[in-house]
């Protein structure tokens, strides 16, 4: 039972350092707790707003009796026992929809820098090798006219290949569940596993981190894919097993990777991915615009200040 004295503002436990948008729109509604409030009952805890992807599981949530929402700042939610949450009656929110732009714009990034090795041109263009023009050198591999496959068309995947369409590309999909309605709008055409990995050319994963997504890609997938495909993954490290794809990029099993999210993340600073001159490494930056970032704040405020208040979250996530 929670005998101390209530705070008249509700008291919120949140890992920072937070982004001056999101403490703006919290202004004084709420009392901030750094996120070590949540390691014993030394002061109630209200609201936990989750701002990287620190872990919520049951062992935390019997720690707070008080606790009446938790808000995640950002989409996925791997980091967070739902079945946990549910049980205790504790909604939580993310902040779906507003990011799915952002996120399939660096998707698209990582796929061209990937195939067109931008960032290997980059630095070759600074360094003292580059002395001439060299029509043989650096060749890449075509992007428009080629087969995108896009494993989980949700949201962002849908987005994705909106703009594979723009590039002229044909694009399969697979999820969980076909979506005739978006393969009737966008002509796309969906695939088994097996056989999107066999005949694209880039393979987009845009799925969530659950039991059935952890390790998909391990190499297995990877040898079924062609020796000139690239990977680019945007949704969780955990679904490619790092050390089968360090193996297909050195063995030439598949011919480049774009990666945003690694496991674990970051790589430690020796690993073997690090070197590699076929791949195209950014830091979880999916959902890092300006514009999209002001967004996810202001959802995820929303949804914290509903649950603090004990009204409907505006983006609840499913229990
Ligand atoms: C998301 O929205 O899930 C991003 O990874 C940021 O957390």
């Amino acid at each position: 039972m929670d005998t101390q004295p209530r705070s008249p503002r509700p008291r919120v436990a949140a890992d920072g350092p937070l982004d001056p948008t999101v403490l703006a729109l919290l202004g004084d509604r709420v009392e901030l707790l750094p996120w070590e409030a949540t390691a014993g009952p030394i002061l109630p805890v209200d609201g936990l707003y989750t701002y990287g992807h620190p872990a919520v599981d049951a062992e935390m949530l019997d720690r707070l009796p008080g606790l009446r929402v938790v808000s995640n700042y950002g989409v996925g939610i791997d980091h967070i026992d739902m079945a946990a949450a549910s049980a205790r009656g504790i909604p939580v929110g993310n902040t779906p929809g507003v990011l799915d732009g952002a996120t399939a714009d660096l998707a698209f990034a990582l796929l061209l820098a990937a195939s067109r090795r931008v960032v290997e041109g980059d630095r070759y263009a600074r360094s003292p090798a580059f002395t001439s023009y060299d029509p043989g050198s650096m060749l890449g591999r075509e992007v428009h006219g080629s087969t995108l496959g896009i494993v989980g068309l949700g949201r962002i995947g849908e987005k994705v290949a909106r703009r594979a369409i723009g590039f002229d590309m044909a694009v399969c999909y697979q999820n969980r569940n076909p979506r005739p309605e978006v393969e009737a709008a966008l002509g796309l055409r969906y695939s088994s596993f097996e056989q999107l990995l066999a005949e694209s050319d880039f393979v987009v994963l845009c799925v969530p981190l659950t039991d059935r997504t952890r390790g998909l890609i391990d190499a297995n997938a990877l040898g079924r894919m062609k020796p000139t495909a690239v990977l680019v993954n945007v949704s969780r490290g955990p679904v490619v097993v790092t050390d089968d794809l360090l193996a297909a990029l050195r063995s030439g099993t598949i011919a480049a990777a774009g990666l945003d999210v690694t496991d674990p993340e970051p790589l430690p600073r020796d690993h073997g991915l690090l070197a590699m001159d076929n791949l195209v490494l950014t830091p979880h930056l999916g959902s890092a615009t300006d514009r999209t970032r002001r967004r996810m704040a202001e959802l995820s405020v929303a949804n914290l200040l509903a649950g603090l208040d004990g009204l409907p979250l505006p983006s609840p996530v499913p229990p």
